[in-house]
């Protein structure tokens, strides 16, 4: 079985294919972070099944569903607190009792039953790691039903297409000890044309970073997503290094690999103040919108993710309209991949894209709608990870069955992460295009 072929069930003794479900049955597994997570397994009544599980998110918007954890979070505790049997109790129980039955090749009915089995807003009772496992693995199943690897299964008669990869290069933030207040220091290819070569270049450049940082005796370890983690004076000395790695790797800054930034900035703000931990000052709101331009002005940045909290929707709008004409915007905490929050944010003018995590929905259904609220909106959308994860890569099918330009796993280092690039180029072999990415005239970037 390849790494990434989740969808391979078994045929049942008489060999007849059913999209009926018969059960599902939940296990408690274990993450990149090796935290408990909950993995959940859709069986036909065929015998056929789709397996699915849920990531976990470090810092994590408030308005997202919310994992259900055994507690209490103390570090005396089981796994300090992390353990998932409740929720993994919900998949063998009430939720498989709810689907026995039901046709998998309905996902929007099945999400429905589980928003309205949990019944609470931030599905907390069910847990949200419950409900993704669950329905993702239903995805996975209905796949299974119709024998075509889930891309297909999503993009029905169009033809799907590699995403651009975002790629971090040095990790910050929740996921490095706070050592610097950025939590991700990221490159696009934006010259690259196929995904393949995308790929290419970003090892390059990760390459290149890590001796740079050995050579100059900077190198801390690794980040929660596999970037490097530097032990660098302040937040801007991450950004020309990132420049000095790129060069060394032969490649020509924002011509052929662009950066791209996640401020996370909910983790270092709120109430329109911003603590610059690594740097040792507060800014306010104003501030930090010209310190982001200045950084936009002096580096080849062409993408930046919540640059400002997610209680800060006047700074969002402000940073917004006076960059986004040329920088994308990516929303992420204030989001939290709801198409309400989408459409409202649009509406204000508050960023020009989202960031789509279908754990922060709870439901596949609901992760569509957010991303389909995008699109209406004209806007970017960028199908995410977490930086809890593991060799699930339901992500990078719903990238290429959806249509979504762009995708960020995390870094190019662990088997959680590589299991997603090396998935799509997998894909890449079975479509008309090949690995083709998107024309850079599609991009915010590309109309610079
Ligand atoms: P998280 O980080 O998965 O820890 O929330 C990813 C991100 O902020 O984009
Ligand atoms: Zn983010």
């Amino acid at each position: 079985m390849a790494s990434g072929d989740l969808t391979r069930g078994r045929l049942g003794m008489t060999g007849i294919r059913s999209s009926e479900i018969a059960g599902v049955h939940g296990r408690r597994i274990w993450d990149s972070r090796g935290r408990p997570t909950v993995e959940a397994e859709v069986e036909l009544r065929s015998g056929l099944l789709g397996r699915s599980i849920a990531p976990a998110g470090a810092s994590t918007g408030s308005g997202e569903a919310v994992d259900r954890r055994d507690g209490p979070r103390d570090a005396t505790a089981a796994f300090a607190g992390f353990d998932v049997t409740g929720a993994v109790g919900a998949v063998n129980g009430e939720i498989s009792a709810a689907l026995a039955g039901m046709d998998v090749a309905d996902q929007t009915a099945i999400d429905a039953t589980l928003v309205e089995l949990d019944g609470t807003r931030d599905r907390s009772r069910l847990g949200g790691n419950a409900m993704i496992a669950t329905s993702m693995a239903v995805a996975h199943a209905a796949a299974a039903a119709e024998d075509v690897p889930l891309w297909r299964h999503l993009c029905g008669s169009e033809n799907g297409a590699l995403p651009l990869p975002e790629i971090q290069i040095f990790g910050g933030g929740a996921h490095a000890g706070r050592r610097l207040d950025v939590q991700d220091f990221m490159c696009i290819a934006v010259g690259a044309e196929t995904f393949g070569q995308a790929l290419d270049w970003t090892a390059e450049v990760y390459r290149a970073a890590g001796e740079l940082l050995a050579d100059a005796g900077r190198l801390a370890g690794i980040a929660d997503e596999g970037g490097w983690w530097p032990s660098f004076d302040d937040n801007e000395e991450a950004l020309h290094w990132l420049i000095r790695a790129i060069e060394r790797a032969g490649l020509e800054p924002g011509e052929q690999m662009a950066v791209s930034l996640d401020i996370a900035a909910s983790e270092f703000g709120s109430n329109g103040r911003y603590t610059l931990a690594c740097e040792g000052r507060a800014l306010d709101t104003g501030e930090m919108i010209e310190k982001l331009e200045g950084w936009i002005a002096r580096f080849p940045i062409v993408s930046i993710e919540d640059p400002l909290a997610e209680d800060d929707l006047q700074g969002l709008r402000t940073f917004t309209e006076r960059v986004g004409h040329a920088v994308q915007v990516i929303g992420d905490d204030a989001l939290v991949t709801n198409a309400k929050l989408v459409r409202e944010a649009a509406a204000a003018g508050a960023c020009n894209a989202v960031l789509v995590k279908p754990n922060q929905a709870g439901t596949l259904s609901e992760t569509r709608a957010a991303f389909d609220a995008a699109a209406a909106a004209d806007w970017g959308a960028v199908i995410s990870a977490r930086s809890g994860e593991s060799e699930d890569v339901t992500v990078v099918h719903l990238a290429v069955g959806w249509g979504a330009k762009q995708l960020k796993v995390g870094s190019f280092a662990r088997s959680e992460r590589m299991a997603k690039w090396n998935e799509g180029l997998r894909i890449a072999e079975s479509l008309p295009g090949g690995g083709e990415l998107p024309p850079r005239a599609s991009f915010p970037w590309g109309r610079r």
